[in-house]
């Protein structure tokens, strides 16, 4: 177990924004997070890889951060594969894993930045896929009395971005494990967006190495490295808006994108929102909208949590003028 004091979380968050904790725990173990649970004040904060946070100032409070590590296989036939993942395995590790062994499920969710014990919580998606289609089953210390508990996939509350562990269960649970499962047989995803397009004029068979690197590609061209240019993906959900207000929109709006969500619900990409309100590539003072894709923040250098929060309160308040929609972050704010 590492325990450190004033301890600057600046590798911990891909904002790049340096900030220190009063206190930084990082276990490796079951039993070391039991040990820590009997002894650590609350409340604390749990991250992962600290790429859906924006520190607005420094945690004055006790940080904690897994170093659960592990692939084990606990299952198989010939049509899947069960893999039980410890929380702090790097994401896209995990990722390029199950791709060199041949094993479907999660190669259009590559280099998403991040841990796995998030993957679980904030239900990461990307090209068509979520965390939710290949989570089996997510392991959980209870904080209160430290009992392990195991919630199978329907137990979760799985939707967009969103799990119980993000709501009702907030602070209640530790993820220490999670089991995926995969396809052992083909099974590709490539209605979303050109991927199939951009196989096709690559000449590149469909494989899963090469599904996994046009992913990467698409997303490199769109996405800012955090290691360049802190970031933390989308900063905003793509909002959900009633059947009614979207026909409103379209009449205005005849090329608004859209995705039919239900019967009555339309979701609107939030970056076609920001960039028609001409956000792209704007910048107040070192708080800046991507130049390639209106829907990340960035830290120009220097910036701020509370410079970042203000730009993306005037982004809110644009799109909000503009077409009469709600958009809110995607990204935790921490006070
Ligand atoms: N668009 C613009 N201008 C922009 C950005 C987008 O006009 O600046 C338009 C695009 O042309 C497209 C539509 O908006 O018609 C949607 O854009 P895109 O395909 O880039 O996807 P997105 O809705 O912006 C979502 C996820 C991403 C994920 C991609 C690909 C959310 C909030 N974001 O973005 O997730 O990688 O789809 O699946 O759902 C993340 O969560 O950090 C993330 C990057």
């Amino acid at each position: 177990m590492k325990d450190y004091k004033d301890f600057s979380i600046l590798r911990y968050n891909t904002f790049g924004m340096d900030v220190k904790a009063s206190r930084f725990i990082e276990y490796a173990s079951v039993s070391e997070l039991k040990s820590l649970l009997k002894s650590v004040d609350q409340p604390f904060l749990h991250i992962g890889g600290g790429s859906n946070l924006l520190f607005l100032s420094d945690y004055n409070g006790t940080i904690l951060h897994s170093a659960i590590k592990g692939f084990e296989v606990v299952s198989q036939t010939d049509e899947y594969v069960d893999i039980k993942v410890g929380a702090g395995e790097i994401w896209d590790d995990f990722v390029a894993y199950t791709v060199s062994c041949g094993w479907y499920g999660a190669e259009n969710l590559s280099i998403i930045p991040g841990e796995v014990g998030a993957s679980a919580v904030q239900n990461i998606g990307a090209y068509g896929v979520e965390a939710k289609d290949i989570v089996l089953k997510v392991h959980t210390l209870s904080v209160s009395d430290s009992s392990e508990r195991i919630f199978a996939n329907h137990e979760c509350g799985y939707s967009y971005r969103y799990s119980k562990f993000k709501g009702e269960y907030k602070g209640k649970y530790i993820v220490t494990y999670v089991t995926y499962r995969l396809s052992r047989k083909p099974c590709f995803h490539l209605s979303y967006g050109n991927i199939s397009s951009e196989l096709e004029s690559r000449s590149l068979p469909l494989t899963l190495d090469n599904v996994r690197s046009v992913i990467i590609d698409v997303r490199r061209s769109k996405l800012p490295e955090p290691s360049e240019l802190g970031n933390a993906g989308s900063f905003f959900m793509n909002p959900v808006v009633p059947m009614e207000k979207f026909n409103e929109l379209q009449s205005l709006y005849p090329d608004i994108p859209n995705y039919q969500v239900g019967e009555d619900a339309v979701k609107i990409p939030a970056g076609w929102m920001i960039d028609r309100c001409g956000w792209k590539g704007r910048s107040i003072g070192r708080a800046g909208v991507y130049h390639k894709q209106a829907l990340v923040l960035v830290n120009l250098g220097g910036a701020d949590g509370r410079e970042i929060m203000n730009l993306a309160t005037e982004v809110i308040n644009s799109v909000k003028d503009k077409f009469g929609v709600e958009i809110h972050p995607e990204v935790n704010y921490i006070y």
